[in-house]
């Protein structure tokens, strides 16, 4: 196990699937809270930081448990931080130190440098750079610009680098964090989705009483399909799941998704909570009372439905990594809420249920590459990620059940059109919009007056940015032409290229 120190770079979260790519499990822990048993990590990363270690308000953890006692790399920050306090010194650079940069002169017989090519091209980015080594360390390797580019502490497994070994610019990064995690600290590559698997079921098994009964809300996604595979596995029909169709739904996902799931052998409950959501809605157009409602409907429905099990003592959800780790965040206070994800926050204590999360470890291609050890079919696996306010969100204005249907029905057209095309997989998410405008058109020779609706479809990694898709011009041409035929009362098909920031995925 790995333990990264999280200073507040944006990077940071890059060097745990760095880690994790290598088969080697790690943590992010916020610099300010050391974990107190050190004995479970084989090996301490420092990230970087935006803060300057000059700075009189810059993250000072106290390393006396690490530094010297375990083998130890410090990137970025990090590295400055181990030179500025062993009595180094840190300065602000005058040369620019962002971007593509050569080693040279690298240590030959250096087991950090086993294997990296003289001249291999890594990726720079600070304003602060060494000047003056701290006493008793060696120089490793320099670039052009940045003489002290890596150096180690004699007599310790302590490594500090200035440049980035976990963005893919670095194009040896993974061989030098290899080299350091494997070769020096000696870690056992032995974190694997099957390896997960096993662990995750036995330790299920182990917390859930065998009289106890779970449940779980499905949501038709990646990762509370995968959760719900694994409890399964560990307490089979003790696992209750239910799935909610909210109204909200893309078309025939209801039945679809029930069908699916039957055939991977769980207990669900399929709930028709359509009228109730739907009308929960009735008239309200405001972005963020609709979220609310659809938040609030949904614990009542789930709620309702809990109290239908007997014995049921547990919550399960379908929690990833990205959501509950407490990075550091560069402004230091809490980030602005931009929408109420109404699924993050958890339900509410009423239901007084003990919360299990199997995945709350895992990044989302791990929580895929599980998903595949488990056998869940691929199609499931590959879904786009699909909001849990559904079509509400993507109904500008108020919700009426025509509009619902006339949305369907546009993006059946449009994801089919991106599966048919072979453009599914290349798409992290895709979806359409219904407008509140009516604009002019002319079908045959009448003047009509209908909806517009926009198409999205975005490229991005994990929600946080994203870029539009050059989808190709024959394949939007076609598409809009299927959805202006096809769907009465839509006249006018445009497709949205913002990225976010500064809009953002979806248009509520
Ligand atoms: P935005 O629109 O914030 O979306 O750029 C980022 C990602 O989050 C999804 N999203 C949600 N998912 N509940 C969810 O489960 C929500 O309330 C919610 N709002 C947005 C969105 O589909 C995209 O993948």
């Amino acid at each position: 196990n790995v333990l990264i120190l999280d200073f507040g770079s944006q990077y940071t979260q890059l060097i745990a699937r760095r880690v994790r790519e290598l088969n080697i499990f790690c943590e992010i822990k916020p610099y300010n809270k050391l974990p107190e048993d050190l004995s479970a990590y084989g090996a301490v990363i420092l990230s970087g930081s935006p803060y300057s270690v000059r700075a009189e308000d810059a993250p000072h953890p106290d390393l006396s448990e690490i530094k010297g006692k375990k083998p130890l790399l410090g990137v970025c920050y990090g590295a400055q931080y181990l030179a500025h306090f062993n009595g180094g010194s840190v300065e602000k650079s005058n040369t620019r130190e962002y971007g593509r940069a050569n080693l040279t002169a690298i240590s030959g017989t250096e087991p950090f440098f086993y294997e990296i090519t003289d001249g291999s091209q890594v990726w720079m980015s600070h304003a602060d750079t060494i000047k003056t080594l701290p006493e008793n360390t060696t120089l490793l390797a320099s670039t052009h610009d940045v003489k002290n580019a890596a150096f180690k502490f004699d007599g310790e497994d302590t490594y500090c680098i200035q440049f980035h070994p976990e963005v893919y610019h670095t194009t040896q990064g993974k061989q030098l964090l290899e080299n350091f995690l494997i070769h020096i600290a000696g870690l056992k590559q032995t974190w694997t989705p099957d390896a997960f698997v096993e662990k995750t079921v036995a330790e299920l098994k182990e917390k859930i009483g065998s009289d106890d009964k779970v449940i779980l809300g499905l949501s038709g996604g990646v990762d509370s399909t995968v959760a719900a595979v694994l409890l399964h596995k560990a307490i089979g029909t003790h696992l209750h799941c239910i799935f909610v169709n909210n109204g909200l739904l893309r078309k025939n996902e209801f039945e679809d998704v029930l069908e699916q799931y039957k055939g991977m052998g769980l207990n669900v409950k399929g709930v028709d909570a359509s009228a109730r959501f739907l009308d929960a809605l009735a008239g309200e157009s405001d972005p963020e009372k609709k979220r609310k409602i659809i938040g609030r409907v949904f614990i009542e429905v789930f709620d309702d439905e809990a109290h239908l099990v007997e014995d049921a003592k547990w919550l399960a959800q379908g929690t990833i990594y990205p959501d509950v780790i407490e990075s550091v965040s560069a402004t230091g206070g809490p980030s602005a809420t931009i929408k109420s994800h109404h699924n993050v926050g958890g339900l509410p204590d009423f239901m007084k249920l003990k919360v299990v999360e199997p995945l709350k470890m895992l990044f989302k291609d791990e929580v895929r590459r599980v998903g595949a050890s488990l056998d869940i079919h691929p199609e499931r696996l590959g879904r786009h990620p699909f909001p849990g306010p559904g079509l509400a969100i993507r109904i500008l204005g108020d919700i009426t059940r025509e509009k619902v249907a006339i949305l369907q029905e546009v993006d059946h057209i449009f994801i089919q059109g991106l599966r048919d095309w072979g453009l599914y997989d290349q798409v992290w998410q895709a979806g359409a919009m219904l407008l509140p405008v009516h604009s002019v058109g002319v079908m045959g020779d009448e003047r009509t007056y209908e909806k517009c609706v926009a198409l999205r479809a975005v490229e991005s990694t994990d929600g946080m940015t994203a870029d539009w898709v050059n989808l190709p011009y024959e394949f939007l041409q076609k598409t809009s032409n299927d959805i202006i035929n096809k769907v009465p009362g839509v006249n006018r098909v445009v497709y949205d290229i913002s990225s976010k920031p500064p809009a953002t995925i979806e248009w509520e």
